[in-house]
């Protein structure tokens, strides 16, 4: 794997900031949005690249996250928190499956 730069394929600086808009939209706190992202943006991209939420449907982002988060060395509220926010994302931008 190429050494640490995540930016060089463009897709990162997309992921949107939360908003309370969009913690409106999910049903879930503002917080608890901010927290996924933290998260995301800190550990998702180590060991592949970032998997932007609009590339992988919330049904495989429910499969993989307990084995990421295990990868990740997280606790559990985490999982929960990535998934709200990718989840949150992917309602912004009207994909509800
Ligand atoms: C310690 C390394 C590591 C970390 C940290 C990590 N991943 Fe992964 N990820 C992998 C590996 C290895 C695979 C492929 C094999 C597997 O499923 O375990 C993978 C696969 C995936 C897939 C599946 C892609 C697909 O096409 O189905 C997704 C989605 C994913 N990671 C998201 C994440 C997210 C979100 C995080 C942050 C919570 C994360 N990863 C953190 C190692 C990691």
């Amino acid at each position: 794997m190429a050494d640490g730069e995540n930016g060089g394929t463009g897709g990162i600086s997309e992921v949107p900031n939360p908003s309370p808009a969009m913690a409106k939209a999910s049903g879930k706190s503002l917080g608890q949005l901010q927290r996924g992202h933290e998260v995301y943006m800190l550990k998702c991209g180590e060991c592949h690249e970032y998997q932007l939420p609009e590339r992988v449907d919330i049904a495989d982002w429910e499969d993989a996250m307990p084995k990421m988060i295990g990868h990740a060395g997280l606790p559990k509220s985490d999982e929960r928190a990535v998934l709200d926010y990718v989840v949150a994302v992917k309602k912004q931008q009207g994909q509800e499956y």
